[in-house]
């Protein structure tokens, strides 16, 4: 497992009006990665934003851009997310048609796939991908909004992830995406994530409270991956 815990603020909840400015500010903050939340209207009950505007995007930030597909079908965007400047994209098996393919689809064209667990999609859904992954994502929260509860049932599919990464011997990042706080973000880092995306939890206080806001995710997760180290 690595030894750092990154926060990967999703800029969902940030000022649409304002955007560059919010990720340059996040970024200035201690966000480790920027998380790219894009939804279709199709695969989630929610429109967010596309190609065009994570493009619009990219010179304001130098940090990993994490895009989390939430739509359907995903093949036929996959080369605009990565012109875009996406070094990490994140799909849905259930987004389909073939994840499979989906994934080998975004490392032939240079970035770093991920397949995401819905709530309800058990963990063995990963486990014909784990070899073609750089990143599992365990959504703890139904896709499609932000400011949604913590699902705590979700706790036990994260150290089953972390079961499978370790035993794959593989450089895989676990990221949790859903309901992170300061008050979850102990428990997601105890069960063996070490990648945390908080939206609301990081945007809810305006420019002025990014740095704090950071902060108290990375110092409750840091307090997680301790005990569980005890
Ligand atoms: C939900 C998105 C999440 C969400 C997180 O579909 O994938 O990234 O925006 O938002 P919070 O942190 O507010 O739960
Ligand atoms: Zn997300």
């Amino acid at each position: 497992m690595p030894n750092d815990i990154l926060i990967a603020p999703s800029i969902l909840a940030a000022d649409f009006a304002a955007l560059g400015a919010a990720v340059a500010e996040v970024d200035a903050a201690g966000a480790d990665w920027l998380h790219l939340d894009v939804m279709d209207g199709n695969f989630v009950p929610n429109i967010s934003f596309g190609p065009a505007v994570i493009k619009a995007l990219r010179p304001h930030s130098a940090k990993t851009f994490d895009a989390h597909l939430m739509i359907n079908p995903v093949d036929a965007f996959v080369a605009e997310f990565v012109n875009a400047g996406c070094e990490r994209i994140t799909v849905h098996p259930e987004a389909g048609p073939h994840v499979h393919r989906s994934l080998g689809l975004i490392r032939s064209l240079g970035a770093k796939p991920g397949v995401a667990l819905n709530p309800g999609t058990p963990v063995e859904a990963i486990d014909n991908l784990i070899d073609l992954v750089d990143l599992v994502l365990v959504m703890s929260v139904n896709p499609g909004f932000g400011g949604q509860s913590f699902i705590d049932s979700q706790l036990a599919k994260i150290a089953a992830v972390r079961r499978r990464i370790d035993a794959s011997g593989r450089d895989i990042r676990l990221q949790v995406d859903g309901g992170a706080t300061p008050a979850t973000a102990g428990a997601i880092a105890h069960a063996g994530a070490d990648v945390i995306v908080a939206g609301t939890a990081v945007f809810k206080d305006g420019p002025a409270g990014y740095a704090r806001n950071v902060a108290a995710i990375r110092n409750a997760a840091m307090a997680g991956r301790k005990a569980r180290a005890a």
